[in-house]
């Protein structure tokens, strides 16, 4: 293996941002010295994944090093076409998977019932950042009860798609149920709160609603989410 020294440019495979060269640099920078910081954890996880031993938890780092990476958008390829859904939620729910890996006592099954060719408008590490934060919500939700289903499904309108998200944990509380978008509204004390802001926030920068509810008739709690399907073209 060689190890490589040198820094990743702060805008590869970035449209080229003029206020980068004149003005706060403060972003830019971040993103560069996120980009070195990925680099040398890849790196260690290379030489991890050369132990037998290691190569699990060396393919967990990667995954969650390149989930960084997506966050940062270097290296994020936008397509006009759009994500699919069902990449999307294959992303959120590996993610899922390597967050519940080192918790012990809890199992998660995610159902999907997603139709195959369906896109979202914008990029694909926005919508993995929504899905992620669903369903890490949810397996918190569920935790106490040692796990349990979270079920996407979604249904294609004329120029939407609606996705829910399902749980089977004890649901929302009708009481907090209008103040869990609201930045830094948590029932968890050690949290920050800010899960579901990011949710919303991205969801309608990208032309969508989000709302929450509990299931009817049973347990747990639903997040309805409406996104622009990509302009034909
Ligand atoms: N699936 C869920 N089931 C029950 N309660 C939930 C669920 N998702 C979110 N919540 C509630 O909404 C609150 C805010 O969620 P979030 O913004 O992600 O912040 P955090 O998870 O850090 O508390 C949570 O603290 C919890 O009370
Ligand atoms: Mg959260």
């Amino acid at each position: 293996m060689v190890l490589r020294g040198e820094v990743t440019p702060a805008n590869e495979g970035r449209p080229s941002d003029e206020s980068a060269s004149t003005g706060d640099l403060t972003l830019p920078g971040l993103v560069h010295d996120l980009n070195n910081v990925f680099e040398t954890i890849s790196e260690a996880a290379e030489l991890l994944a050369g132990d037998a031993q290691w190569a699990a938890l060396a393919a967990t780092i990667h995954r969650s090093v390149d989930r960084g990476r997506r966050m940062v958008g270097c290296y994020a390829v936008q397509s006009m076409a759009g994500p699919e859904l069902e990449d999307v939620i294959e992303r959120a729910a590996t993610f899922l998977k390597d967050f519940l890996t080192h918790m012990t006592g809890t199992k998660v099954k995610v159902v999907r019932r997603i139709p195959s060719g369906v896109r979202l408008q914008g990029s694909l590490s926005d919508w993995e950042r929504v899905f992620m934060n669903l369903f890490l919500n949810a397996a918190q939700a569920m935790r106490e009860n040692g796990g349990g289903e979270i079920t996407v499904e979604s249904r294609l309108m004329e120029e939407t798609v609606e996705v829910q998200v399902a749980d089977t944990g004890p649901g929302i509380p009708e009481a907090i149920l209008g103040k869990i978008f609201k930045p830094r509204f948590s029932t968890k004390s050690k949290q920050a709160g800010l899960g579901l802001h990011i949710v919303h926030t991205i969801v309608k920068d990208n032309g969508g609603t989000v709302s929450a509810a509990n299931r009817e008739g049973g347990r747990g709690a639903v997040f309805t989410i409406t996104a622009q399907v990509p302009a034909a073209d």
